[in-house]
């Protein structure tokens, strides 16, 4: 491997020391080329660009390989539950079973939230979207928790806070959906795991008995799993931003959650349902759709397919695939919008237009197909990917403090005005 690359600039020769991370991914360290050179690099949208050195999430999109700590997603997603892989992502290796039952009573004993949340809740209008009021009340928790904002907190203080944001995400997140819909509020119970007890907050009702459905209950250990975390994408990065700035966790995870609604990000989930939903309104003629989505006059384009990472699928979307299958035989629901869904893959993976440009599904694309037949409504979809990514966001937001990395702060190419006087109003 080259030690270092030569860049000729201006009959100058700087050289620029390269590194390489332990899956051979290799990078030239460019940190003191604007001192040594006055130019800055430009990469709208960093897509050639590492912003950190991690050693969470590996992946590699032309293999569509990704691991979470060197544990191939896969096997995870087969073998563990959601509060395995947070305590794997956040603290680095796979916990004991001693470990594993500390965590899960820690996040138990913390799924409460305070009662004065409650008339926060009641200042949203019915009709406000869940992912506002997740990343309102996320804020929030730095008025119950004001040591949380103490960028010199104790690493014990830090774990508190890390303990009570999985533990409230759940019982916010269900009751952000309980107030959309103008039910009664339900309380975490502690004789539940975490995706049962949040199952049951959500769907609960006072005039009949819950029943939790093993089946479903899988499905979301799955689902969380594979959306725990993926590296720098946007809010991942956002989360990493603003806590660079020495803001607290929940401040950060809050800004996170905002990038993550975004439509182009985790908001496509959302979007997914809601085209296959009009696919279906408009008569379900799939290749009505994929002749619209080919039609460069027409503004039509399918949702759920591409990423800007993997070149060639998405080993979440064959995963989640497969769950889709599984959960929709075992709960015996024959869902017409499951059809839809595998007529459009069908033609994305055959028709030359989507392959040519790398079309295939993405995470986003059979992951609303389960939610909705465990009976997450579509608003609630990029909420679950959050409650998901959260302990991606806090394992990335903790490594960067630990690191020491210093604040984030890219630089620009100016564009505008060259100096000119200010003039009086009269005179313009
Ligand atoms: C994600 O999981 O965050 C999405 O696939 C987006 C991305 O990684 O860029």
């Amino acid at each position: 491997m080259a030690e270092s690359a030569e860049l000729i600039l201006d009959g100058k020769s700087i050289s620029l020391p390269v590194i390489e991370g332990t899956e051979n991914e290799k990078a030239f360290d460019i940190g003191k080329l604007r001192d040594q050179t006055g130019y800055v690099t430009l990469d709208s949208g960093y897509k050639n660009t590492g912003a950190t050195k991690s050693a969470i999430t590996f992946l590699d999109g032309e293999e569509g390989i990704l691991r979470y700590r060197g544990y191939p997603i896969e096997q995870l997603a087969e073998r563990s539950n959601f509060l395995e892989v947070a305590y794997l992502l956040i603290y680095g290796s796979l916990p004991t079973q001693t470990e594993l039952d500390k965590f899960a009573h820690q996040i138990t004993t913390h799924t409460l939230v305070h009662e004065d949340v409650r008339k926060i809740f009641d200042g949203f209008p019915s009709g406000a979207h869940p992912m506002g009021i997740l990343s309102s009340l996320i804020c929030s928790l730095t008025a119950f928790y004001p040591k949380s904002l103490d960028p010199n907190q104790s690493p014990e203080e830090t774990n508190l806070n890390i303990i009570r944001l999985i533990a409230k995400i759940s019982t916010i997140a269900a009751w952000s959906y309980k107030n959309s819909v103008g039910h009664p509020l339900n309380y975490p119970r502690n004789d539940l795991d975490y995706c049962s007890n949040f199952l049951y907050m959500m769907f609960a009702f006072p005039t009949e008995k819950y029943e939790i459905n093993p089946v479903v209950v899988s499905a979301l250990n799955k689902l969380l799993i594979l959306h725990a975390d993926h590296e720098q994408n946007c809010s991942t990065s956002t989360v990493r931003l603003v806590g660079s700035a020495n803001a607290s966790l929940y401040g950060s995870v809050s800004a996170g959650v905002n990038a993550l609604w975004g439509p182009l990000h985790g908001g496509a989930n959302q979007e997914v349902m809601e085209m296959l939903e009009a696919i279906q309104q408009d008569g379900g003629n799939t290749q009505k759709w994929v002749d619209k989505a080919k039609d460069k006059n027409d503004s039509f384009r399918l949702m759920g397919f591409g990423h800007r990472v993997y070149k060639n699928f998405d080993p979440r979307a064959k995963i989640i695939k497969k769950a889709a299958d599984d959960v929709l035989k075992a709960l015996g629901i024959d869902d017409p919008l499951l059809k839809i869904a595998q007529e459009l893959e069908q033609a994305a993976l055959t028709d030359q237009y989507f392959v040519e440009r790398k079309l295939y599904p993405n995470v986003d694309f059979y992951s609303g197909i389960i939610y909705r037949a465990i009976g997450i409504p579509t608003e609630m979809f990029t909420v679950l990917f959050a409650m998901g990514r959260l302990p991606g966001w806090i394992a990335q937001w903790k490594e960067m403090r630990e690191n020491k990395e210093p604040i984030g702060r890219p630089r620009q190419i100016y564009t505008g005005e060259l100096e000119r006087d200010y003039v009086g109003i009269d005179q313009r």
